[in-house]
């Protein structure tokens, strides 16, 4: 496995703990190696000590000093630019003799670099058949930029060599999320229009953009969060049942519900999108700077650090639904959530608290794993009132086992073969076909992201936006 972007913030907080949970787990053989790759100029033993102290950070309690020796003894740094032919040649030779294996080679730097070391590796006759290239979001910032990169990587490497990856796919929630829809006859029924009255999609960090400003400030929450992790999520929960789970069955289906998206165009951004910014406030307690006064943000940006929007799918099951979508840094909990509100009974018979709906399934993917489903009980005692009660399956407490994490998850499958959790390129070809109107319209619309304080549920505008059609967020309830 080789790892560009060796010493970047994916590589050592993300990639490497990963790798060494799924070694620790007995499942990464010690004849693999694993590679470090980036521009600086590293000895061997100083990569190994910034791997070791980055893991100690990250696993605290589960790092085993032990089982580190025998990790560590993977782990080789190579130094490589990567649009210079000549520094392929030292990583060429240290897969010499190698073939017999699976290469992966994870691509977790800028993607604007991904077609120079596609070519280069590819011109350093590193590329194998058994050759894997996992591609880190965000590819691209439009559809024509994402289109390139994909032409100049798909050159290199066949579409099944490629792995784009949206890490929420490897969330053990998500992959619920499919256990619940398609291994149990129970929803199948319900889940479309006239049983279904809207699905709202919330995916909120109390985090800000950290050390990522200049990043962040050129991408902006719309291309950072919605156009993968939030689409991906709204596939999932809207597509038909794929006829099996091999790769194509799954993504084919998850196409169709991207190319029904009713596209947001022109004056659309005004009723049925809200951008927002966040201004100083406090998160937990703790005062956090303004967006404005992060490091690397420029003065008068109008980046979003905050998105809301209303998606339809233009399809028999979904036409009428509303998916509110919900994304931001700074919001007041860190949170990801599906809520599926279904009907009301069409003919009341017993009374029922006034601002409650009746069924409501939860299915949160963060901070904990639960599927909740509430439904309205009788209120103890005379009468015949009715109340809301859950039945609520906490996935932590039922299986007492750590879930994997995405990249233990999605690490694992690009080194097995499996397709089914990344991303083909049509299907990040139709994201962006909905995600650049959206910007065109802000860009011609509507100037500046709307304020909302560090530790709120974003701007007011929000509220308003799923108001408008007589729904509220779960948290407004
Ligand atoms: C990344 C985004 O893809 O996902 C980050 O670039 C964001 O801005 C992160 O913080 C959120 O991932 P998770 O798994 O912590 O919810």
């Amino acid at each position: 496995m080789l790892l560009f972007g060796g010493t970047g913030d994916l590589v050592t907080r993300k990639l490497l703990p990963a790798l060494y949970r799924r070694f620790a787990a007995g499942q990464v053989s010690a004849e693999s190696r694993i590679f470090g790759i980036a521009r600086t100029r590293l000895a061997r033993r100083e990569y190994v000590a910034q791997a070791e102290s980055a893991c100690r950070e990250f696993l605290g309690k589960e790092f085993d000093a032990q089982k580190w020796t025998a990790f560590s003894e993977l782990l080789g740094y190579l130094k490589v630019d990567a649009g210079s032919l000549p520094d392929y040649a030292p990583l060429a030779a240290a897969l010499a003799g190698r073939e017999p294996f699976a290469r992966v080679f994870f691509f977790s730097t800028a993607s604007n670099l991904f077609a120079a070391i596609a070519e280069n590796l590819a011109k350093a006759g590193a590329v194998t058949p058994l050759s894997r290239v996992v591609l880190e979001k965000p590819l691209g910032h439009d559809v024509a930029s994402a289109d390139l990169i994909n032409r100049h990587v798909g050159a290199n490497f066949t579409e099944s060599q490629i792995y784009r990856i949206d890490h929420y796919l490897g969330k053990e929630a998500v992959q619920n999320l499919m256990a619940l829809r398609f291994g149990n006859a129970l929803f199948e029924p319900l889940w479309r229009r006239g049983l279904i009255k809207h699905v709202q999609i919330t995916v909120a960090e109390e985090l800000g953009v950290e050390r990522r400003g200049q990043f962040y400030d050129s991408t902006g929450a719309l291309r950072d969060m919605v156009q993968n992790h939030l689409l991906q999520l709204l596939c999932i929960m809207a597509m038909e049942p794929p006829v099996s789970s091999d790769p194509d069955a799954v993504r084919d289906e998850k196409l169709k519900v991207l190319r029904a998206l009713r596209p947001l165009c022109d004056k659309d951004v005004l009723t049925k999108t809200v951008r927002g910014q966040y201004k100083a406030g406090a998160v937990r307690g703790l005062p956090v700077p303004g967006y404005l006064d992060e490091t690397d943000i420029a003065a008068d940006s109008s980046t979003e650090t905050f998105v809301a929007l209303k998606a339809e799918i233009d399809t028999w099951r979904w036409a009428g639904v509303p998916f509110y979508l919900r994304t931001g840094k700074r919001l007041q909990d860190r949170l990801t959530e599906l809520v599926v509100t279904f009907d009301e009974v069409p003919h009341p018979i017993f009374e029922k608290p006034p601002s409650q709906t009746a069924n409501q399934l939860v299915i949160r993917l963060q901070p904990d794993e639960s599927i909740t489903l509430t439904i309205l009980a009788k209120n103890p005692g005379e009468g015949m009132r009715l109340k809301p009660v859950s039945l609520a399956l906490d996935l932590g407490e039922t299986f007492k086992t750590r879930s994997l994490d995405a990249y233990e998850r999605l690490l694992m499958d690009t080194v097995n073969g499996n397709l089914t959790l990344f991303m083909r390129r049509d299907e990040l070809d139709a994201a962006w076909r909905w995600i650049d109107p959206i910007i065109a319209g802000w860009q011609q619309y509507d100037e500046r992201p709307k304020a909302y304080i560090a530790g709120s549920w974003g701007p007011a505008a929000s509220s308003s936006l799923i108001g408008r059609d007589g729904f509220s967020w779960r948290d407004e309830l």
